[in-house]
């Protein structure tokens, strides 16, 4: 019941709230920094264990998938990182971002009992826009990444009026689908809680068991996309994702099958 202006996403705080096991068992708080996914990058390289969490109220360059920019309210929503170690091959992580998005969906359905959906492969929608994304990054260099660092940005306090006017009508936010503010530090344990068990469930036995459960969640299940491969606009309907966490299409026309991996998927209208 913390709500009235939130707070602090201060470690006790988060702390006190946690059922996981592993994840967040340390708390890394900064009030603002760049990006918690560089903060958690610099941390993994000095030698943090998988599960270190980063935390923070504000970002001056949240980023996104494909260099997109991502923007949130000063200590209203909720942005975080999760060091990973999993011990893969750097072509072996698109399921990760799939596995966190999945988990994000399922946490903020369950919390805000609203009909939540993912877009491939990485953003969350809910109550009309973009509620939440997921950034993974894996480590440079040769060989298996090191590590992989997983960031996660929900909009919970925020309203759309809050975001710069180019965003206003594509966002959504916790507040603005349920019409009441949230403790943000709840949250945040419901969704490492969700995401520990999905990620665990991955390493135990892969994508393919946790498939199904991406694919009751994408919002473009058998409808029309487009997207562009060598210069030129392709149409296609979407068929379901890959156990290596890549999209399946069927262009249209010609009915040929092809995987997305990099893209960036429109859904027609
Ligand atoms: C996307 O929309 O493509 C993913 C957005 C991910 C945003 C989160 S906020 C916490 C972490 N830090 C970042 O700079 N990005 C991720």
């Amino acid at each position: 019941m913390i709500p009235a202006g939130d707070g602090p996403l201060l470690p006790a705080r988060i702390r006190r709230a946690l059922g996981t096991g592993r994840f967040g068992r340390r708390v890394y708080y900064f009030p603002e920094t760049e990006s918690t996914n560089t903060a958690a990058a610099r941390l993994a390289r000095a030698g943090e264990d998988e599960g270190t969490l980063v935390v923070s109220d504000r970002q001056t360059r949240g980023r996104g998938r494909l260099d997109h920019e991502w923007w949130s309210a000063e200590g209203r929503d909720l942005l975080f990182t999760v060091i990973l170690r999993p011990g893969l091959s750097a072509g072996a992580l698109l399921p990760v971002t799939l596995v966190f998005a999945a988990a994000a969906a399922a946490t903020l359905s369950e919390r805000l009992c609203v009909d939540v959906a993912v877009k491939w492969p990485n953003d969350v929608l809910a109550g009309g826009g973009k509620i939440a994304g997921v950034l993974a990054e894996a480590s440079s260099g040769t060989g298996q990444p090191a590590f992989v660092v997983v960031g996660t940005g929900v909009n919970v306090n925020s309203v759309p009026d809050d975001f710069p006017r180019a965003l206003r009508g594509l966002v959504s936010t916790c507040r603005q689908a349920t019409g009441r503010e949230w403790d943000r530090a709840a949250l945040l344990a419901s969704l490492l809680a969700a995401m520990e068990a999905r990620y665990d469930h991955f390493l135990r036995e892969g994508f393919a068991g946790l498939r199904r459960d991406y694919e009751e969640l994408l919002a473009a299940s058998g409808r029309r996309v487009s997207f562009e491969r060598d210069g030129r606009r392709v149409t296609a309907t979407v068929e379901g994702v890959g156990d290596d966490g890549g999209l399946r299409v069927r262009t249209l026309p010609g009915g040929a099958d092809l995987v997305l991996y990099s893209e960036e998927v429109t859904v027609e209208t």
